[in-house]
This record gives C-alpha cells, sequence and structure tokens, in this order.
C-alpha cells in the first residue's frame, strides 16, 4: 500500500519535545520525542511489556518510561531499566526508526533501518539566506495521500477552486507539458501575456499583464516542489526555464499517509521579494492558508464519494497526465520494493 524504504516528514522540528507525539505513519503507531540533550527519537508506540502507547509515559533524561510499570526504552528501542529486576528479557524491545532532523522538518524512514541513507532526503531548503520562509505549518486531511499529489500536478484547478488567490479563468487556455524524469515527474505550464492573479496583483509590484509560469516537480513516492513566479508580460523567454527576474516563490509540499485514508499534509512557502517585510509575509501566509482550506474541502469531498463507490472508475484528461504519471511511478517504486 505504501513504499516504505524512503524518507517521510514526520512533523516540524517545534512540535517534537519532552513531551512524547503520538502520530500514525502508514499505518503504524510512533511515538516521537527529544532526549535531554534534544536529540529527537521515533520510536514504535506500543510497549513490549503489555502493549500501552508508550506516548502515554514520560521522557526520563534520554530513555522514554512507559506510564504503566515504568519500563524504559533508549532511542534504539532497547529496554534498559526494568523495576524491581536485573535482568532484562533479549526481546524486550520495541521497533526504532532512523529519524533525521533536516530544514526545519523530522525525516522519518519507516521501512528496512539498514537501507536509511540520509543523502537521499531532499535538498529542501528552508534556511536558504537569499529566500524568506513563509511560516509552515501541517493539515491532517481526511483523504489518501496520492490525491494531494494529483492535486499539485493538476493547477487547472487553480481557474475553479482557487478564484480568489492563485486563480485566473484563462488558465487552461494554456497547455501543459509533463516530463518523466526517473524518480520524478514535471508538469511545466507558462500563462503568457494575462493579468496578475490576486495574490501576485497584491504582492507584486505589476502595471499590467504578465507571464507566469508553474513548474511542479513531484519525486518518489509524494513530496512536491512547486516553482511559481510573475514577470512582466513579455521580458522573459519560456523556451529558457524559469526566469531570474520577477517575483519567484517555492512551495514545498510533503504529504505523509497516516492511513490509506488520511494523511499528513506538511508545507511551507519561501518567496525571494520584499525579504524581511513582515506584512508581506503574514498576507502571504494568510492567502496561502486560505487556498489550502480551499483544496481540503474538494480532497476530503472527493475521497467521500471515492470510498462511498469504490468499484466506480474515472475517465482522464488531458491535465492528468503529470498526475498519471506520478502515479505510475509511485507504484513501479511500491512494486520494486516488495520483490
Ligand atoms: S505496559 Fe509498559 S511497562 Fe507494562
Ligand atoms: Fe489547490
Amino acid at each position: 500500500m505504501f513504499r516504505k524504504n524512503c524518507w517521510y516528514v514526520a512533523a516540524w522540528d517545534h512540535e517534537v519535545t519532552q513531551t512524547p507525539l503520538a502520530r500514525t505513519l502508514l499505518c503504524e503507531p510512533v511515538v516521537l520525542f527529544r532526549k535531554e540533550d534534544s536529540e529527537a527519537v521515533a520510536l514504535e508506540d506500543r510497549c513490549c511489556h503489555r502493549a500501552l502507547p508508550l506516548s502515554m509515559g514520560a521522557v526520563i533524561s534520554d530513555h522514554l518510561q512507559c506510564g504503566y510499570h515504568g519500563l524504559e526504552f533508549n532511542s534504539l528501542g532497547q529496554c534498559v531499566k526494568i523495576p524491581g529486576q536485573d535482568k532484562i528479557p533479549p526481546n524486550a524491545k520495541v521497533k526504532s526508526y532512523p529519524l533525521v532532523e533536516r530544514w526545519k522538518w523530522l525525516w522519518i524512514w519507516m521501512g528496512d533501518p539498514e537501507l536509511a541513507d540520509d543523502s537521499l532526503i531532499p535538498n529542501w531548503w528552508f534556511d536558504h539566506p537569499e529566500w524568506e520562509i513563509v511560516k509552515g505549518k501541517y493539515l491532517k486531511l481526511a483523504c489518501n495521500y496520492q490525491l494531494i499529489t494529483d492535486n499539485l500536478l493538476d493547477l487547472s484547478h487553480l481557474a475553479y477552486v482557487h478564484l480568489n488567490t492563485l486563480g485566473t479563468n484563462d488558465i487552461s487556455e494554456f497547455p501543459i507539458k509533463t516530463d518523466r524524469e526517473g524518480d520524478a515527474v514535471r508538469m511545466t505550464r507558462w500563462i503568457l501575456d494575462r493579468p496578475a492573479p490576486p495574490m501576485f496583483q497584491s504582492l507584486g509590484d505589476f502595471d499590467g499583464a504578465v507571464d507566469r509560469w508553474q513548474i511542479v516537480e513531484t519525486f518518489s513516492p509524494c513530496l512536491t516542489q512547486i516553482r511559481a513566479g510573475a514577470c512582466d508580460a513579455g521580458s522573459c523567454n519560456p523556451e529558457l526555464g524559469e526566469p531570474d527576474i520577477g517575483m519567484h516563490i517555492r512551495s514545498l509540499n510533503a504529504p505523509t499517509p497516516e492511513t490509506e485514508n488520511s494523511t499528513f499534509y506538511f508545507f511551507g512557502h519561501a518567496r525571494d521579494f520584499a525579504l524581511g517585510d513582515q506584512d508581506v509575509s503574514g498576507n502571504l501566509f494568510k492567502m496561502v492558508s486560505q487556498t489550502f482550506d480551499e483544496d481540503v474541502v474538494i480532497l476530503e469531498a472527493q475521497q467521500k464519494r471515492i470510498t462511498d463507490h469504490p468499484d466506480k472508475e474515472f475517465i482522464d484528461i488531458n491535465v492528468d497526465a503529470p498526475g498519471i504519471a506520478a502515479r505510475r511511478m509511485l507504484d513501479r517504486d511500491i512494486e520494486a520494493e516488495n520483490k
């Protein structure tokens, strides 16, 4: 059902403290906490003694103590203390997950720990000196994580779902291009010589029409980076790709499955203009949040119909090409993992 030998975002860095945090990821119960030295740890959230969730216990120095009979576990999941006895059974341990703190996110490896390689974490900076990061958050969605990837790879929905923020009516006049490259699928669309959408109008300094670009890349299993921006109409050449001029926005999207039909959707946004301007940050955060709330309504309603009528089929249209390519890429990777 899920690709496991890969990195998923388990939490924002600030969410994980010395108070244990319970989170179901890929249908597995996980507890996240920080040791006294602030290193973050992820363990199976089920005590090997009598199955109490360890998240109901407490962090004691570098150990997580179960809240029922006081067994203590180290960061490798090994039981290191049993109150009232010296001998610790060799199988007194819980699963521990490789966990890496990078780009303000905690990345977890849910598959074979031997294969965990932190060089596979994408180079998704939230600390680039030339970009300003808009406060991130996550949403909990009652939908399958692949619906989120479909949504991000098909921005034609901006014209119907997000007319108040990112959308304009003319998007579908401009065709998309789909590229497939190993572990990535890319959707590119240029919208030339058209009015800027409300968000760009309020954030940018545009007198008339603009050229806009949307370059959306999904990396297996489901990490999506959007590069979007605008410049004065006629001042850039789409053949040359994203230009240096104009305003640029990056959107980093990391949906992590909780279960088959529920998802933690982590995201953040960065911009390269109006650096340090708190008003722009506040506005952007407000508009982005509004945009995502609009998506939540769509995605959850869509999932409900799919769940209620699982045997009904879909028809495909041109704008589905990148989403279909991303699903094929993921199917291929899940199949390879289960060989
Ligand atoms: S259930 Fe955890 S110590 Fe008994
Ligand atoms: Fe959307």
